[in-house]
């Protein structure tokens, strides 16, 4: 059987502004994403008719499948590739198997990432050349953040998130991630923050002009202090113990601390590779996360392997 295995990462978002929701139910944002490396893996393998099928399974526990992430028609890897076929006038199935490192509904793209990474490798497997434009109308189409998922990098995203346009930037940044035991919907955690901020006056979001200095020089001291998200207080709202996760990376000296898009992953930037393990050590000895994991940013978007 043929295949071709695109990775994909998660993505963070360095600062996250949210404006007033629009007419058509979506946020209109400007955000600072990075893509982390953290990634999911899709295998895309040929099939014999036009079926499009997708198992899904954990990194960890020795690929036990998951039965978290919907595997039929609402699986945004099988969007994906249904309406690449489409738009390419295919009628080729595929039989999706993705392996998951990026928790589910945890505010890292996790969903997004397996769309681009499903994009990339069934227009690989199905021999389309897809031109990068057309691929990234896909993705916007797919998702808010799959745009970002298939260009990687340190990226502005406006519009809805899907608009983006890279950044040039220095450095690498040692990030550490804590897990939580249970996703939160990222739909909720926008209709808690529409409650909270009911009858203020919702300025346009617009992006720091010191984050984006701080990442020009690559000066990660400057860029943790920089980091900001709108949807913080009311996933907090939701969950109110991860404050507490929080505070422990606080106290580990983290340069920056806060949840990851709508959460609730909390986000922790250290100095070195031993600042994170020490946080790492500090979160994992407080019990507070279902897993505690470290990566690196910016990575490169969804690529073949
Ligand atoms: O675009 P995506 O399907 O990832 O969005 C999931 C949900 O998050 C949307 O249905 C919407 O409720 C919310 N959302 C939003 N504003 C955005 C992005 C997402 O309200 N900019």
């Amino acid at each position: 059987m043929r295949t071709s295995t695109a990775r994909a990462p998660a993505k963070i978002n360095l600062s996250l502004g949210v404006g007033s929701i629009r007419p058509d139910g979506y946020h209109p944002l400007a955000t600072v994403y990075q893509a982390v490396g953290l990634c999911d893996e899709v295998r895309a393998g040929e099939v014999a008719d036009d079926s499009v099928s997708v198992r899904v399974h954990s990194d960890a526990d020795q690929g036990e499948e998951l039965t978290d992430v919907p595997v039929g028609i609402d699986n945004i890897a099988v969007r994906a590739a249904l309406l690449l076929r489409e738009a390419a006038g295919i009628d080729d199935g595929v039989a999706l198997s993705i392996r998951k490192s990026i928790p589910v509904s945890g505010g890292m793209a996790g969903g997004s990432a397996d769309a681009a990474g499903a994009l990339v490798a069934c227009d690989d497997l199905w021999g389309l050349h897809t031109p990068k434009s057309e691929l990234e109308r896909i993705a916007a189409q797919l998702g808010s953040d799959v745009p970002f998922c298939l260009a990687g990098g340190n990226a502005i995203g406006s519009g809805r998130g899907e608009v983006i346009s890279p950044v040039l930037a220095r450095g690498s940044y040692q990030w550490v991630f804590a897990l939580a035991h249970e996703g939160m919907s990222t739909a909720k955690v926008y209709a808690e923050y529409d409650r909270l901020v009911e009858g203020t006056n919702v300025a346009e979001p617009e992006v720091d002009d010191e984050l984006m200095a701080a990442l020009r020089a690559g000066d990660a001291a400057a860029l943790g202090a920089a980091l900001s998200n709108d949807l913080q207080d009311a996933a907090i709202f939701q969950r109110p113990e991860l404050a507490e996760t929080l505070a422990i990376g606080e106290e580990c000296g983290a340069l920056g601390a806060q949840l990851s898009g709508s959460g609730p992953t909390a986000m922790f930037l250290a100095s070195d590779e031993q600042h994170a393990m020490d946080i790492a050590v500090a979160l994992a000895s407080a019990q507070v996360a279902a897993d505690v994991v470290q990566a690196t940013g910016p990575v490169v978007g969804a690529r073949l392997v």
